[in-house]
């Protein structure tokens, strides 16, 4: 087995391995002497580490608050971060800041190196993990904390001095320098965060800081764990190197992030044509966008570097070779939930192949509560694809409330993983994916399916063999504290009716879950949210779904006509609050939904972030919706909208700087601070966001844009929205 260098080299900044025990110890100690909690709502009012670190998962006997204070935001195209007035937005942490005192200031104009010491590029999900002043987990704690954060991408032409050295440029081999600064800005940021009265700033001298990279040593968890389909020159199917592509995210009621794996099928090359491999691992590869004789979306050419920690993103299968002789298999290490333990700098994330194999947007915890199964909601983000949920076998104790990964491999390495099939009664069953039934096999479909690992290695396939249904692209869930219902966004769909991705044009049918398909030649341009409530608790195989909002340009449609508030502003959306495209959620524990936009299609304003309060699903009406069809004529569904939208209960709270999305949202305990992440915003002749000055609000100086996270606070130091 061999290892990387970079590997052994970031961790010899971490803190000694007696300091981490002693924290670990200390921290059980602290768990030894925890009441026993005996349910949800005890577990809820813990002083430790529980699931209701802010977005709390737990229902709650507490009301939604009946309205917000602040005034909407106008929707904005400046090159800055708009706030409500009274409130103030500030960069924390942007892409290229140190994360320890070892390297010199991010000197922004493709230059540095070191990203395994520095923030990398395209901030997306986050967590604040509160902290005790002796660095013990604190759920209550809201001037300490440790922030978890995706880095989900690059902006290539950015880092480095004057974009990327392509192969063929440098004598057919990318220069290994520019390749591990690439593979080194991926991964997930932890960083010690500190409010020492005058706004929170990184901590560069914290133990607790970490980069974890495309290089960074996991484990293979779960009942793919060994599997024979993952075996590598580097591992016999336990272990890998790094994580890719991370987008959004979730927390675990014992302490642990979650980063997920979602567009991490772009980035293998593979040479061989279909003749090597045979049926059933063609069909695997097709599945998940990994077509023969090419190079993925998001390839690099890292495969063309010298060493075979590189090697590995080729993915082809040489005719006289195996999994232990050629990197065929590597692509089957990756797709997966990712569990971190940020209170344990030393330890190796562990990836829980349990939750299914797919493009994972995030991985949402529902109520938590005593002796019940605990639930974990996940959507599929490429068009086509399917709405997930994980139950435990394990049932929940409170004493696990924290204990980091080993509680991890309790509840998330045996269950059961379903698929959503929405049926156009407002119904909706879960779909159990598991072997020996009649999904084993398909007319039609080559994949085998002898053992739970095959089925959750193909969990599209499986899911297609069950008749789920497709969604227009499943993005974030959030679990509402209040009436413990679940939200997802379905950010857009103008792609074509048939095939996987995110991309393309062309004709998308319209169905009861997606009722909307109105773009030229078809699609749902602006994307809506769906809810749902289990019939029976976490374990329920069946249950009730509306559609909480859809969005939409309030004042022109398609064809910038009037705006048609029959089957497009179907949630009469107004100036104060209309939006496109949505993408990141989030409950706070308060009962506000917060909701973030990724938009290509709205431009009258940047991306923006909303606050709303939510009724509950039923509150609105059966809803018939007309869309036009390929060939002229039109085609009507019926679906069933949630109560329409009004100033009250839907608001504009933040608009971004240009280019970017809105993304990454999370709070301290005491709701008076907002972190919220600005991803790839542009990079205009006229001056990047953000300011070198590090303040959000300013228009943009001279450097490259950044992504980066910025902290909100009010004024008047009151607690945010209310
Ligand atoms: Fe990374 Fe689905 O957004
Ligand atoms: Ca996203
Ligand atoms: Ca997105």
């Amino acid at each position: 087995m061999s290892h990387d260098p970079v590997e052994t080299n970031y961790r010899s900044n971490a803190r000694p391995f007696a300091a981490i025990l002693e924290q670990r110890l200390s921290r059980r100690n602290i768990l030894a002497s925890l009441p026993t909690a005996s349910s949800a709502g005890v577990l809820a009012g813990f002083g430790l580490v529980g699931c209701s670190n802010s977005s709390d998962s737990n229902t709650s006997t507490a009301a939604r608050p009946a309205a917000m204070s602040f005034t909407s935001v106008a929707k904005s195209t400046a090159n800055n971060v708009q706030v409500p007035t009274g409130y103030s937005a500030r960069v924390l942490y942007a892409k290229g800041d140190p994360i320890n005192n070892n390297v010199p200031e991010y000197a922004n104009d493709g230059s540095d190196m070191d990203f395994e010491q520095r923030a990398g590029d395209e901030h997306d999900g986050m967590y604040y993990f509160g902290l005790s002043d002796s660095g013990l987990p604190d759920n209550t704690a809201s001037t300490r904390g440790l922030l978890c954060m995706n880095h989900e991408n690059l902006e290539d032409t950015e880092l480095h001095p004057n974009g990327p050295t392509a192969a063929a440029d440098n004598g057919g081999s990318r220069p290994e320098a520019e390749v591990r600064k690439e593979m080194n800005a991926h991964g997930v940021s932890i960083v010690e965060v500190v409010d020492d009265g005058n706004g929170f700033r990184v901590n560069r001298s914290s133990g607790f800081n970490r980069r974890i990279t495309a290089f960074t040593e996991m484990d293979i968890r779960g009942p793919v764990r060994g599997d024979t389909a993952l075996v590598t020159p580097f591992s016999n199917g336990t272990e890998t190197r790094g994580t890719l592509n991370n987008c959004a995210n979730g927390f675990t009621p014992w302490g642990t992030y979650l980063t997920c794996e979602e567009n991490w099928f772009g980035y293998w090359n593979r040479g061989d044509d279909e003749t090597v491999r045979n049926s059933s691992d063609n069909e695997l590869l097709a599945a998940y966008g990994i077509g023969a004789g090419s190079r993925g979306f998001a390839n690099r050419e890292w495969d063309t570097v010298n060493g075979e920690a590189f090697a590995r993103f080729d993915v082809t299968a040489a005719a006289d070779g195996n999994g232990n002789t050629d990197w065929r298999n590597e692509q089957n290490n990756f797709g997966y939930v990712v569990e971190i333990d940020p209170f344990d700098p030393q330890s190796r994330p562990q990836k829980r192949t349990a939750l299914g194999r797919f493009a994972h947007e995030g991985c949402w915890i529902g109520p938590v509560t005593a002796g019940e199964p605990l639930v974990f909601y996940m959507g599929d983000d490429s068009r086509n694809e399917y709405i997930y949920k994980f139950v435990s076998d394990a049932k929940w104790n409170p004493e696990d409330a924290t204990g980091g990964l080993e509680i991890g491999d309790k509840y998330m390495d045996s269950g059961k993983l379903y698929a959503a099939r929405f049926n156009a009664d407002g119904s909706g069953d879960w779909l159990h994916i598991t072997f020996g039934t009649a999904t084993d096999t398909a007319t039609g479909s080559d994949y085998v399916i002898s053992s739970l690992a095959d089925a959750l290695l193909g969990t599209r396939i499986v899911a297609d063999r069950l008749g789920a249904t497709p969604m227009d692209r499943p993005e974030w869930a959030a679990v509402d504290p209040i009436t413990g219902e679940t939200y997802m966004t379905l950010t857009n769909s103008s792609s074509g009716s048939s095939g996987r991705g995110q991309g393309g044009s062309g004709s998308e049918e319209a169905d009861a879950a997606n009722p909307r398909s109105y773009v030229d030649g078809g699609g749902n341009r602006n994307g809506h949210i769906i809810r749902w409530r289990e019939t029976t608790g976490n374990a329920s195989t069946t249950f009730m779904w509306d559609i909480y909002l859809f969005g939409a340009d309030s004042d022109i449609d398609d064809d910038g006509a009037a705006t048609d508030t029959d089957n497009i502003n179907i949630s009469r959306l107004t100036d104060s609050n209309d939006f496109s495209s949505p993408d990141g959620l989030y409950f706070d524990s308060r009962g506000i939904l917060w909701i973030q936009t990724d938009d290509g299609a709205f431009n009258e304003t940047n991306d923006q972030l909303l606050a709303a309060l939510p009724g509950t699903v039923g509150d609105g009406v059966p809803k018939a919706v007309t869309s036009a069809t390929n060939d002229g004529g039109s085609t009507t569904v019926m679906t069933f909208a949630g109560q329409d939208a009004s100033d009250n209960n839907l608001r504009r709270f933040l608009v971004g700087p240009q280019g970017c999305e809105i993304t990454g949202i999370t709070f301290t305990p005491d709701h008076k601070t907002l972190f919220v992440n600005v991803q790839h915003p542009s990079s205009p002749a006229s001056g990047a966001w953000p300011a070198l000055s590090g303040v959000a609000t300013d228009d943009g100086d001279a450097g490259r844009g950044r992504s980066a996270t910025v902290v909100i606070t009010r004024d008047d130091g009151g607690e945010i929205a209310l």
